[in-house]
């Protein structure tokens, strides 16, 4: 079976992609600080990982934490931060016994010390995970990313140890921050806002989106359980005919 064939023919979802939005304007209806919803949008991320592996969804990607949000105020940014370092010291267990393997993607030089350490140590210890890899977007912007693998091929290439012509779709994705995870199928944004927001640029190339008006702290396996439905409808075609990809299927059940 050829590489194509054997993408079509796969309906399954391997990989959710969360661009989990609207924490602050659920705050805001409530009268609330933004940081409340941001406390509120942790216990959705809770429920949805816990339906992930119930689901046994192999890949979970959660857009966390912006290039682009840095320039948020300070006192925001900080308060961000402290809820990712509570949340990976008070998930550590579960993520330890149910084999749940943290992976962090993005630009870490921008995060504090205290902050990488915690990261590292985390995936550290969770590497051996079998069931879920949880992927966690920090400081992460897919330009930023394309742009850093650019730079370490060229450096590479400088080195004598790349050949320029050797390089395709395959081995440039191999440079990026998601290097052996598997393309997103499905990209879902809440909170109503319809665009990508420099979230996975080169990986979502195929990917389905699905957009819901929900604001991330209402989401919950009810939601999540909406979008893959309509996930399942969805009819992809990888740029071939309906005819070759019916073929394609039919092929793979034989
Ligand atoms: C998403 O919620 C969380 C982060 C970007 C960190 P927002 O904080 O963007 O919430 P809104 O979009 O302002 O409502
Ligand atoms: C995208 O949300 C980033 C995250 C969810 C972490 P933003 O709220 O930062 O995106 P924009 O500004 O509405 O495009
Ligand atoms: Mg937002």
């Amino acid at each position: 079976m050829s590489d194509l064939t054997k993408t079509v023919s796969d309906s399954s979802l391997t990989h959710l992609a969360i661009i989990m939005d609207g924490n602050g304007r659920w705050a805001k209806r409530r009268g609330l600080p933004r940081v409340a919803g941001h406390q509120q949008g942790v216990e959705a991320v809770t429920r949805i990982v816990d339906e992930c592996v119930r689901s046994g969804i192999r890949f979970l990607s959660l857009f966390a934490f912006s290039s682009e949000n840095w320039g948020r105020p300070q006192q925001e940014v900080d308060a961000l931060m402290g809820l990712l370092l509570q949340y990976l010291s008070s998930q550590r267990q579960k993520m330890l016994s149910e084999g749940i393997r943290l992976k962090v993607i993005g630009d870490r030089n921008r995060l504090s010390e205290m902050v990488r350490t915690a990261l590292a140590d985390a995936e550290k210890e969770t590497s051996q995970g079998q069931s879920l890899t949880l992927v966690l977007a920090l400081s992460y912007g897919g330009r930023d990313e394309i742009m850093r693998a650019a730079k370490k091929i060229a450096q590479d290439a400088l080195d004598g140890q790349l050949d320029i012509e050797q390089l395709d779709n395959k081995s440039f994705s191999a440079f990026l921050d998601t290097g052996d995870i598997p393309e997103p199928d499905l990209l879902i944004r809440t909170s109503g806002e319809v665009r990508i927001s420099n979230f996975l640029l080169w990986q979502a190339a195929y990917a389905e989106f699905y957009f819901t008006d929900v604001f991330w702290p209402d989401f919950d396996a009810e939601e999540l359980h909406k979008a893959i439905n309509v996930y399942q409808q969805r009819k992809r075609r990888f740029g071939l005919t309906e005819d070759q990809v019916g073929l394609a299927i039919k092929e793979s059940n034989d």
